[in-house]
Protein backbone atom coordinates (compact mmCIF):
# COMPACT_ATOMS: atom_id res chain seq x y z
CA UNK A 1 0.00 0.00 0.00
CA UNK A 2 1.42 3.41 -1.22
CA UNK A 3 -0.12 6.47 0.94
CA UNK A 4 0.62 9.92 0.97
CA UNK A 5 -0.36 11.99 4.10
CA UNK A 6 -1.21 15.34 3.45
CA UNK A 7 -2.89 17.93 5.89
CA UNK A 8 -1.62 21.59 7.23
CA UNK A 9 1.16 22.12 9.81
CA UNK A 10 -0.14 20.59 13.30
CA UNK A 11 -3.06 19.06 11.28
CA UNK A 12 -1.95 15.70 13.12
CA UNK A 13 0.23 13.91 9.79
CA UNK A 14 2.85 12.93 12.48
CA UNK A 15 0.30 11.71 14.59
CA UNK A 16 -1.69 9.47 12.44
CA UNK A 17 1.25 8.52 10.52
CA UNK A 18 2.57 6.84 13.51
CA UNK A 19 -0.20 4.94 13.94
CA UNK A 20 -0.62 4.52 10.45
CA UNK A 21 2.89 2.20 9.79
CA UNK A 22 1.91 0.65 12.84
CA UNK A 23 -1.18 -1.06 11.42
CA UNK A 24 -0.25 -1.06 8.22
CA UNK A 25 3.37 -2.33 8.62
CA UNK A 26 5.03 -0.10 6.32
CA UNK A 27 7.88 2.66 6.26
CA UNK A 28 6.92 6.01 7.57
CA UNK A 29 8.66 8.48 5.33
CA UNK A 30 9.04 11.91 6.75
CA UNK A 31 10.75 14.56 5.02
CA UNK A 32 10.31 16.65 8.15
CA UNK A 33 12.20 14.02 10.21
CA UNK A 34 14.82 13.45 7.53
CA UNK A 35 15.44 16.96 7.68
CA UNK A 36 15.78 17.25 11.60
CA UNK A 37 18.07 13.75 11.87
CA UNK A 38 20.08 15.36 9.21
CA UNK A 39 20.25 18.88 11.00
CA UNK A 40 21.61 16.51 14.27
CA UNK A 41 23.96 14.71 12.68
CA UNK A 42 25.08 18.39 10.99
CA UNK A 43 25.62 17.05 7.58
CA UNK A 44 25.57 20.01 4.46
CA UNK A 45 22.24 19.20 3.64
CA UNK A 46 21.14 19.62 7.42
CA UNK A 47 23.00 22.83 7.59
CA UNK A 48 21.43 23.48 4.58
CA UNK A 49 17.43 22.79 5.55
CA UNK A 50 18.01 24.35 9.00
CA UNK A 51 18.42 28.07 7.50
CA UNK A 52 14.33 27.29 5.65
CA UNK A 53 13.04 25.75 8.78
CA UNK A 54 13.85 28.02 11.22
CA UNK A 55 11.99 30.69 8.91
CA UNK A 56 8.86 28.46 8.28
CA UNK A 57 9.85 28.44 4.62
CA UNK A 58 9.68 25.40 2.20
CA UNK A 59 13.62 23.79 2.12
CA UNK A 60 14.30 24.02 -2.08
CA UNK A 61 12.32 21.18 -4.25
CA UNK A 62 15.50 20.05 -5.20
CA UNK A 63 16.87 19.09 -1.85
CA UNK A 64 13.84 17.48 -0.81
CA UNK A 65 13.31 15.45 -4.56
CA UNK A 66 16.76 14.01 -3.88
CA UNK A 67 16.28 12.62 -0.46
CA UNK A 68 12.97 11.02 -1.23
CA UNK A 69 13.93 9.19 -4.29
CA UNK A 70 16.76 7.94 -2.62
CA UNK A 71 15.16 6.97 0.43
CA UNK A 72 12.25 4.90 -1.80
CA UNK A 73 14.89 2.93 -3.90
CA UNK A 74 15.78 1.51 -0.30
CA UNK A 75 14.39 -2.42 -0.43
CA UNK A 76 11.59 -1.86 2.50
CA UNK A 77 10.06 0.78 0.60
CA UNK A 78 9.01 -2.66 -2.47
CA UNK A 79 6.29 -4.10 0.50
CA UNK A 80 4.91 0.07 0.11
CA UNK A 81 5.46 3.35 2.12
CA UNK A 82 3.61 6.46 3.69
CA UNK A 83 4.61 9.76 2.60
CA UNK A 84 4.41 12.22 4.95
CA UNK A 85 5.05 15.93 4.57
CA UNK A 86 6.00 14.89 0.53
CA UNK A 87 5.22 16.33 -1.81
CA UNK A 88 4.42 19.86 -0.70
CA UNK A 89 4.82 21.86 -4.05
CA UNK A 90 3.63 20.33 -7.49
CA UNK A 91 7.23 19.83 -8.94
CA UNK A 92 7.45 17.43 -6.32
CA UNK A 93 4.18 15.69 -6.91
CA UNK A 94 5.26 15.80 -10.32
CA UNK A 95 9.28 14.35 -9.60
CA UNK A 96 7.38 11.68 -7.64
CA UNK A 97 5.21 10.71 -10.52
CA UNK A 98 8.50 9.89 -12.69
CA UNK A 99 10.61 8.21 -9.43
CA UNK A 100 7.45 5.95 -9.21
CA UNK A 101 7.09 5.54 -13.00
CA UNK A 102 10.58 4.20 -12.87
CA UNK A 103 10.08 1.92 -9.66
CA UNK A 104 7.17 0.31 -11.59
CA UNK A 105 4.74 1.65 -8.67
CA UNK A 106 1.95 4.04 -8.19
CA UNK A 107 -0.14 5.85 -4.85
CA UNK A 108 -2.59 3.93 -3.68
CA UNK A 109 -4.30 6.48 -1.47
CA UNK A 110 -3.32 10.43 -1.09
CA UNK A 111 -4.97 11.56 2.23
CA UNK A 112 -5.95 14.94 3.19
CA UNK A 113 -6.59 15.52 7.23
CA UNK A 114 -8.30 18.56 6.63
CA UNK A 115 -8.10 20.89 9.95
CA UNK A 116 -9.09 25.12 10.06
CA UNK A 117 -6.09 27.37 10.35
CA UNK A 118 -7.61 28.89 13.63
CA UNK A 119 -6.86 25.69 15.88
CA UNK A 120 -3.22 24.83 14.57
CA UNK A 121 -1.37 27.48 16.47
CA UNK A 122 -2.89 26.04 19.46
CA UNK A 123 -2.09 22.55 18.13
CA UNK A 124 2.18 23.56 17.14
CA UNK A 125 2.85 25.50 20.26
CA UNK A 126 1.42 23.15 22.69
CA UNK A 127 3.29 20.04 20.91
CA UNK A 128 6.21 18.27 22.70
CA UNK A 129 8.10 15.36 21.12
CA UNK A 130 10.44 12.51 22.69
CA UNK A 131 14.08 12.70 21.85
CA UNK A 132 14.59 9.20 22.79
CA UNK A 133 11.62 7.43 20.32
CA UNK A 134 9.81 11.00 18.17
CA UNK A 135 5.97 10.41 19.92
CA UNK A 136 4.03 13.23 19.76
CA UNK A 137 2.06 14.57 22.53
CA UNK A 138 0.40 17.78 23.63
CA UNK A 139 0.17 19.43 26.63
CA UNK A 140 -3.45 19.92 26.91
CA UNK A 141 -5.31 17.24 24.07
CA UNK A 142 -2.89 14.47 24.55
CA UNK A 143 -1.03 14.85 27.37
CA UNK A 144 1.75 12.31 28.79
CA UNK A 145 0.78 11.06 31.99
CA UNK A 146 3.52 12.22 33.64
CA UNK A 147 4.94 16.02 32.70
CA UNK A 148 7.75 15.85 30.31
CA UNK A 149 8.33 12.08 30.69
CA UNK A 150 7.39 9.56 27.17
CA UNK A 151 4.27 7.28 27.89
CA UNK A 152 6.04 5.40 25.93
CA UNK A 153 9.83 4.51 26.40
CA UNK A 154 10.32 7.30 29.78
CA UNK A 155 12.29 9.81 26.90
CA UNK A 156 12.08 13.29 27.67
CA UNK A 157 9.91 15.34 25.81
CA UNK A 158 11.07 18.80 24.40
CA UNK A 159 9.68 21.98 21.74
CA UNK A 160 10.21 22.03 18.30
CA UNK A 161 12.72 24.65 17.51
CA UNK A 162 9.98 25.87 14.79
CA UNK A 163 7.10 25.42 16.65
CA UNK A 164 7.10 29.09 18.46
CA UNK A 165 4.26 31.29 17.03
CA UNK A 166 6.03 33.37 14.72
CA UNK A 167 7.32 30.79 13.03
CA UNK A 168 4.21 28.59 13.12
CA UNK A 169 2.29 31.68 11.08
CA UNK A 170 4.83 31.43 8.15
CA UNK A 171 4.67 27.98 8.11
CA UNK A 172 0.62 28.35 7.68
CA UNK A 173 0.83 30.72 5.09
CA UNK A 174 3.30 29.05 3.15
CA UNK A 175 1.56 25.92 3.37
CA UNK A 176 -1.96 27.05 2.72
CA UNK A 177 -0.26 29.02 -0.58
CA UNK A 178 1.18 25.68 -2.15
CA UNK A 179 -1.18 22.88 -0.61
CA UNK A 180 -4.19 24.21 -2.89
CA UNK A 181 -2.83 23.61 -6.41
CA UNK A 182 -2.11 20.02 -5.11
CA UNK A 183 -5.25 19.15 -3.32
CA UNK A 184 -6.76 19.94 -7.24
CA UNK A 185 -3.54 17.83 -8.86
CA UNK A 186 -4.83 14.74 -6.86
CA UNK A 187 -8.53 15.62 -6.48
CA UNK A 188 -8.39 15.50 -10.90
CA UNK A 189 -6.34 12.30 -10.70
CA UNK A 190 -9.00 10.71 -8.24
CA UNK A 191 -6.81 9.79 -5.66
CA UNK A 192 -7.99 12.21 -2.92
CA UNK A 193 -9.80 11.42 0.46
CA UNK A 194 -10.34 14.40 2.79
CA UNK A 195 -10.17 13.22 6.43
CA UNK A 196 -12.03 15.33 9.23
CA UNK A 197 -9.00 16.45 11.67
CA UNK A 198 -11.20 18.27 14.14
CA UNK A 199 -12.24 15.24 15.86
CA UNK A 200 -10.86 13.63 19.00
CA UNK A 201 -7.25 11.79 17.49
CA UNK A 202 -8.62 8.15 18.34
CA UNK A 203 -11.77 8.70 15.64
CA UNK A 204 -9.00 10.87 12.99
CA UNK A 205 -7.51 7.15 13.00
CA UNK A 206 -10.46 5.50 12.65
CA UNK A 207 -12.03 7.27 9.72
CA UNK A 208 -8.48 7.31 8.05
CA UNK A 209 -8.10 2.94 8.98
CA UNK A 210 -11.12 2.36 7.60
CA UNK A 211 -10.52 4.19 4.59
CA UNK A 212 -7.15 2.22 3.90
CA UNK A 213 -9.21 -1.00 4.14
CA UNK A 214 -11.77 -0.40 1.58
CA UNK A 215 -14.42 0.12 4.00
CA UNK A 216 -15.81 3.59 3.20
P1 LIG B 1 7.32 18.83 9.02
O1 LIG B 1 8.12 18.21 10.06
O2 LIG B 1 6.70 17.97 7.97
O3 LIG B 1 6.25 19.76 9.71
P2 LIG B 1 4.80 20.27 9.28
O4 LIG B 1 4.27 19.92 7.96
O5 LIG B 1 4.88 21.71 9.58
O6 LIG B 1 3.88 19.41 10.12
P3 LIG B 1 4.02 19.13 11.60
O7 LIG B 1 4.99 18.03 11.86
O8 LIG B 1 4.31 20.43 12.31
O9 LIG B 1 2.53 18.74 11.97
P4 LIG B 1 1.75 17.38 11.90
O10 LIG B 1 0.69 17.50 10.85
O11 LIG B 1 2.68 16.21 11.80
O12 LIG B 1 1.03 17.42 13.30
P5 LIG B 1 1.22 16.50 14.61
O13 LIG B 1 0.69 15.14 14.35
O14 LIG B 1 2.60 16.62 15.15
O15 LIG B 1 8.18 19.93 8.24
C1 LIG B 1 8.98 20.85 8.96
C2 LIG B 1 9.74 21.73 7.99
O16 LIG B 1 10.59 20.91 7.15
C3 LIG B 1 8.88 22.52 6.99
O17 LIG B 1 8.41 23.73 7.55
C4 LIG B 1 9.88 22.74 5.85
O18 LIG B 1 10.79 23.76 6.16
C5 LIG B 1 10.65 21.42 5.81
N1 LIG B 1 10.02 20.43 4.91
C6 LIG B 1 9.49 19.22 5.26
N2 LIG B 1 9.01 18.60 4.17
C7 LIG B 1 9.21 19.42 3.12
C8 LIG B 1 8.91 19.34 1.74
N3 LIG B 1 8.28 18.28 1.21
N4 LIG B 1 9.27 20.38 0.95
C9 LIG B 1 9.93 21.46 1.44
N5 LIG B 1 10.23 21.61 2.75
C10 LIG B 1 9.88 20.59 3.59
O19 LIG B 1 0.17 17.24 15.58
C11 LIG B 1 0.42 18.57 16.05
C12 LIG B 1 -0.05 18.67 17.52
O20 LIG B 1 -1.47 18.54 17.57
C13 LIG B 1 0.52 17.56 18.43
O21 LIG B 1 0.80 18.11 19.68
C14 LIG B 1 -0.63 16.53 18.52
O22 LIG B 1 -0.62 15.84 19.77
C15 LIG B 1 -1.87 17.43 18.39
N6 LIG B 1 -2.96 16.75 17.68
C16 LIG B 1 -2.88 15.95 16.58
N7 LIG B 1 -4.09 15.53 16.18
C17 LIG B 1 -4.98 16.11 17.05
C18 LIG B 1 -6.41 16.07 17.16
N8 LIG B 1 -7.17 15.34 16.32
N9 LIG B 1 -6.99 16.79 18.16
C19 LIG B 1 -6.22 17.52 19.04
N10 LIG B 1 -4.87 17.58 18.99
C20 LIG B 1 -4.26 16.90 17.99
Amino acid sequence: MNIILMGLPGAGKGTQGERIVEEFMIPHISTGDMFRAAIREETAMGLQAKSYMDEGKLVPDEVVIGIVKERLAKPDCEKGFMLDGFPRTLPQAEALDATLKDLGRTIDHVINIDVDRSILLDRLTGRRICKSCGSTYHVVFNPPAQEGVCDKCGGELYQRSDDNEETVATRLDVNIEQSAPLLKYYDEKGLLRNINGQQDINLVFEDIAKLLRGQS
